[in-house]
């Protein structure tokens, strides 16, 4: 069976260096992705032998220049990241962060050979959210990125509320996303699509193995050392 790839996203946590060491201590594992804080990036990388680290945003532009607050693409590969969350929902909501810069973030990223994890998902619940997905899906993914990126389907009313969206609407929207992809292009149809939102060491297994997700997304749990050591033995 091949393995899910399953990427944690601490956002802003933890608050010490030394205990994010500690946590990340619990994913030494080759399918795994550790997208912690900018600062922490170096020493997790020395801490961690197998996992590999990611930033959980970029700024567009590509090298260096006067934009006060941004890390460049280029400084996350400098540090050694394989990987960036890009569109995170709460960098849409937060930030303002439109399908435009998005879509500029993805090339960037790209340039310097960082995969990025493309974030999607709807927060209407079931109503129309297929309208929204396909609003980001086009709004920011050129064909030119096909078979470059990962998506990451979360949907917001998931998101760090302890109510994971039920597997068989994920499976229903993973398959809708694809085919979405597919009138991109034709090399849409095989992109990585993971699940994320309130996933736990007792649902992981409901997206990877049953609704046929390539791998999940885990924020609050994969801050929490033993819970996410349970993740990844079952994911
Ligand atoms: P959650 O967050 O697992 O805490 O719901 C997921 C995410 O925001 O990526």
């Amino acid at each position: 069976m091949k393995k899910s790839l399953i990427v944690a996203n601490w956002k802003m946590n933890p608050q010490e260096l030394k205990e994010a060491k500690n946590i990340a201590l619990a994913s030494d594992f080759k399918n795994v992705v550790i997208c912690s804080p900018f600062v922490f990036l170096r020493e997790i990388k020395k801490t961690i032998k197998n996992a590999k680290i990611g930033g959980q945003n970029c700024f567009y532009e590509k090298l260096v220049g006067p934009f006060t607050g941004e890390v460049s693409a280029k400084m996350l590969k400098d540090v050694g990241c394989d990987y960036v969350i890009l569109g995170h929902s709460e960098r849409r909501e937060i930030f303002k962060e439109n399908h435009e810069e998005i879509k500029k973030k993805i090339k960037t990223a790209l340039a310097v050979k960082i995969t990025p994890i493309v974030c999607i998902g709807e927060d209407e619940g079931t109503k129309n959210g297929g309208e929204t997905i396909k609003k980001q899906i086009f709004g920011s993914i050129d064909k030119s990125f096909l078979s470059k990126i990962i998506i990451a389907y979360e949907p917001v009313f998931a998101i760090g509320t302890g109510k994971p969206c039920l597997p068989d609407l994920a499976e229903k929207r993973r398959v809708f996303i694809k085919s979405t992809l597919s009138k991109i292009g034709k090399k849409g149809e095989s992109l990585p699509i993971l699940y994320g939102g309130s996933v736990n060491s007792k649902n992981a297994i409901k997206y990877t193995q049953e609704a046929g997700f390539d791998g999940i997304l885990v924020g609050g749990a994969s801050l929490k050392k033993e819970e996410f050591k349970k993740i990844l033995s079952k994911a």
